[in-house]
């Protein structure tokens, strides 16, 4: 198993005067294997993206166990994490706030092998022309900034960044909710091309049960008070179950 996660945990503390505990995570469990796909859904609110910062962990648990390729991670500390930065990447939900909006596609599809690798220049040009080409970018795109792209080009670009340094997951908060339909399906197709193509892991975080049927071999369905439980398959049946009740 590529990730393990049991129970997990998150509690934030919230209210200026009165400060009281708010629980973003109750319990939650799940489970991806290699080269799989496993979708997360649940409201708006119900600690979605906490639970991704949480497996990435750019924030650190309360409670419950995360194990990714056999290793207790829960609680590892910050010179293991910057190595596990190489092993997981994140595909956020607002491309323009992903990119830096100084930088041309180019140097932000190479800024994880700066930061992360001693690849020589040219090296590095080479690697961004294959990501680029992998993501269905031109090369002539190389050049612009950020404002200088459409939304879907945008999240091609992060898509680029987030492989560069060929991770074994990816985690994808509502990686097209900001995309317009026929855009969201292209990604979506692209999504799945590269994992076709890399054995790239996904959890794929959505509210949109239709998108995560779709992408998804197993789904986890979060409940409003943060818990969700068991990688649940095959996928439709629960999506249509949960979405008639
Ligand atoms: N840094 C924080 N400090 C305090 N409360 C937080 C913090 N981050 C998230 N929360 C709260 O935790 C709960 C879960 O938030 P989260 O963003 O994980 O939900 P979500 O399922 O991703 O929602 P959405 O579908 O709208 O993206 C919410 O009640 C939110 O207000
Ligand atoms: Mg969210």
């Amino acid at each position: 198993m590529l990730l393990e996660v049991t129970g997990l945990r998150k509690e934030f503390t919230a209210g200026l005067l009165n400060r009281r505990k708010v629980t973003a995570v109750g319990a939650l469990d799940l489970k991806i294997g290699e080269g799989e796909t496993v979708g997360l859904v649940g409201p708006s609110g119900c600690g979605k993206s906490t639970a991704a910062r949480c497996v990435l962990r750019l924030i650190e648990p309360d409670g419950g166990r995360i194990m990714f390729k056999g290793e207790d991670i829960t609680h590892a500390p910050t010179r293991r994490l910057k190595a596990l930065g190489k092993e997981m990447a994140l595909i956020a939900q607002s491309p323009e706030g992903s990119l830096d909006p100084l930088y041309r596609v180019e140097r932000s599809i190479a800024e994880p092998l700066v930061l992360h690798s001693d690849m020589k220049p040219g090296q590095r040009r080479q690697k961004v022309e294959e990501l680029m080409s992998l993501v269905g970018l031109d090369l002539s795109l190389s050049g612009r900034y950020p404002h200088q792209l459409s939304g879907g080009q945008m999240q091609r670009v992060a898509i680029a960044r987030a492989l560069a340094l060929n991770p074994s997951l990816i985690v994808a908060d509502e990686p097209t909710s900001m995309l317009d339909v026929l855009v969201q399906a292209q990604i979506l197709r692209l999504l799945k091309r590269v994992q076709a193509e890399t054995g790239v892991s996904y959890l794929f975080i959505s509210h949109d049960h239709k998108v995560v049927e779709w992408m998804s071999e197993r789904v986890v369905l979060m409940e409003a008070s943060g818990v969700g439980s068991g990688a649940r398959s095959p996928a439709p049946a629960i999506i249509s179950e949960k979405a008639s009740s």
